[in-house]
């Protein structure tokens, strides 16, 4: 559904947008994700239609940002970092007016339903400047589908809004799974983890990594920290004979086991295995601990950094 190769754009000559590559498909909400001035607003401007590359391709339902784009501008809903309010309009006629840029048949009905989607239909006669941040987050939302558009591509939608629209707003964007493809982009780890079907991240206008978040774990640091649970002696001695196994840089105790934190990527399992059962323990428990994105994402930008 979105398709992006080598994609450059210069400003001047700063290089914000540095040969980017990956694809979104149907019915998937696809992160994009990197701290600030990674090149994120800058990728989805020129999605969008708005702005040209400097090089490179990207395509949107099938039709060429570049050569096409008023017909991907019609199959694509956008959110922008900053969305533009008139204050002074109501609700209903700001979407009707988005409603009408895109030809939209039978608008007024259109129009209703994507407010009351958006819990926003008793208010529609109000005047936005009338809105929290968070509504005003909404409305942005509601313009963005009112064309129903395979495509939607929301800049940070989260950012600036409370909690409880921050949870409203993710639920909303995963409600639009399946029924359109959704580019979504954030600074935020856990958000794209509990969104995005699967991850981009850039940094410095690059990718630096892609997959799902387990993929990305798995990449990154597999097997960083095991959790362990030992039976048939006690803390000094699990302690003692933990300690003599190379390659573990640092015990926790957690409960009733222990969280062993690994220096190396390479399977570690069986050296472990093998100490205990030379020694006159039993192994109770031995398992590899799940790494967050947020262990990923700030290996990954401290190493950009360096
Ligand atoms: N119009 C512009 N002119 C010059 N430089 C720009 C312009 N827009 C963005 N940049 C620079 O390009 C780089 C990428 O910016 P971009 O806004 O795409 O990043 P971002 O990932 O959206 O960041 P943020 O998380 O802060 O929104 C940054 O270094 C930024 O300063
Ligand atoms: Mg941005």
């Amino acid at each position: 559904m979105i398709e992006v190769k080598n994609l450059r754009k210069h400003y001047g000559s700063h290089i914000a947008v540095d040969g980017i590559s990956f694809e979104a498909r149907q019915g998937e909400i696809l992160g994009l994700l990197g701290p600030n001035g990674a090149g994120k607003t800058t990728t989805m401007r020129i999605l969008t239609g708005f702005m040209p590359p400097t090089d490179g391709t990207a395509s949107v339902a099938g039709y060429d940002v570049m050569n096409d784009s008023m017909e991907v501008r019609r199959r694509v809903g956008y959110l922008p970092e900053k969305v533009p309010v008139y204050p002074d309009m109501t609700l209903r006629a700001y979407v009707t007016f988005v409603a009408q840029l895109h030809n939209v048949d039978n608008h007024k009905k259109k129009v209703d339903e994507v407010l009351d989607r958006f819990g926003l239909l008793d208010r529609r006669d109000k005047l936005i400047r009338s809105l929290s941040k968070g509504l005003r987050q909404r409305l942005g939302l509601a313009q963005a589908l009112v064309h129903n558009p395979p495509v939607i591509v929301l800049d940070e939608p989260t950012i600036g809004i409370d909690p409880k629209q921050v949870i409203e707003v993710r639920d909303i964007v995963k409600s639009l799974r399946q029924d359109h493809t959704v580019l979504f982009s954030s600074h935020i780890l856990t958000e794209v983890e509990q969104v995005c079907d699967r991850v981009v991240i850039i940094n410095q206008g690059q990718v630096v990594a892609q997959g799902t978040a387990e993929e990305l774990g798995r990449q990154f640091k597999p097997q960083r920290q095991l959790y362990i649970e030992l039976d048939g002696g006690n803390d000094a001695a699990y302690q003692e004979l933990l300690n003599k196994i190379d390659l573990i840089e640092s015990i926790d105790k957690d409960g009733r086991g222990y969280v062993l934190h690994i220096a190396t990527t390479d399977s570690i399992q069986k050296p472990i295995t093998r100490a205990i059962a030379d020694s006159d323990f039993t192994l109770v428990e031995l398992r590899q601990l799940d790494v967050s994105l947020e262990d990923v994402f700030l290996d990954i930008i401290s190493k950009g950094d360096r």
